[in-house]
């Protein structure tokens, strides 16, 4: 059957059909998800804090998110996978590019993911030049935490909103393919969703993005200490297999997330 390509997510945009979307960093999850019927499978660099044990995103090296990409991929046969660029790896477009190349080269990645706004827009248009297809993440951006000063809900304040607006923009004008926007009020999500052209999957976000992600770790319960906009599956299901399902059948159905996942 092959994998899932961006025309096909676009297509489901188009359609009206809710796009699920997990994290993934090893063969046998990636297989689970891909069965229950997971469409995306993001390599996210919340790694660092899941898998490595780390405080933050920061210390994900290029090398690991090849490594994980790898594992992703051999263990998955249709959800199209999407990977982090690790922090810095993009900080300038020949670096973006080269770094970029690697994680679909060796890592067997379809589409990078880069933090950021209007700044990446010469990184972005060079990634796409060359073939890459590239998904935008804006909101709260992980790899800013220092800057951010926590990890807290992005664009409420009119300025804010506005400056996201045009950050969303500019990435689509750019060439982005899709958007992932994290930790923002709901109106503000269903707003940009509407007016771009490409996939927007959100996170804390709203129900009225195009799809909804969740780290894997969050949503199975399994972290101790989960973050309000996601719901541990596991617990109700019973195995891993029911909660992906569940997973999947609730953001089909528009049930997850509920407004008491979502902001104002
Ligand atoms: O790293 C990650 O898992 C992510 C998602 C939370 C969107 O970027």
């Amino acid at each position: 059957m092959g994998r899932i390509s961006i025309t096909d997510l676009k297509r489901l945009k188009g359609s009206g059909e809710r796009i699920a979307c997990l994290t993934a960093y090893d063969a046998t999850f990636a297989r689970l998800c891909d069965r229950a019927g997971v469409e995306v499978l993001l390599v996210g660099d919340s790694l660092g804090m899941v898998i490595q044990g780390g405080d933050t995103t920061l210390e994900v090296r290029l090398a690991d998110m090849i490594y994980h990409t790898r594992s992703v991929q051999r263990g998955s046969e249709r959800a199209i996978i999407v990977t982090d660029m690790p922090f810095m790896s993009y900080a300038t477009p020949p670096a973006a590019l080269g770094n970029a190349a690697r994680l679909l080269g060796e890592g067997g990645a379809q589409v990078v993911k880069l933090e950021g706004g209007a700044w990446l827009a010469e990184c972005v248009r060079l990634l796409c030049e060359r073939g890459i297809p590239v998904c935008g993440h804006l909101g709260l951006t992980p790899q800013s935490i220092h800057r951010l000063g926590g990890y807290r809900v992005q664009g409420r304040a009119p300025e804010a909103a506005e400056a996201l607006r045009r950050d969303a923009e500019a990435l689509c004008r750019a060439g982005a393919q899709m958007l992932v926007l994290e930790c923002i009020p709901r109106g503000l999500a269903a707003e940009i969703t509407a007016s771009v052209d490409i996939p927007v999957i959100g996170i804390g976000a709203g129900r009225d993005c195009d799809g909804q992600v969740l780290v894997l770790h969050d949503m199975l319960g399994v972290t101790g200490r989960s973050p309000r906009f996601s719901k541990d599956f596991l617990a109700p299901a019973g195995s891993v297999p029911g909660a992906l399902a569940a997973y999947v059948r609730e953001v089909k159905s528009g049930s997850f997330p509920g407004p008491e996942h979502g902001f104002d």
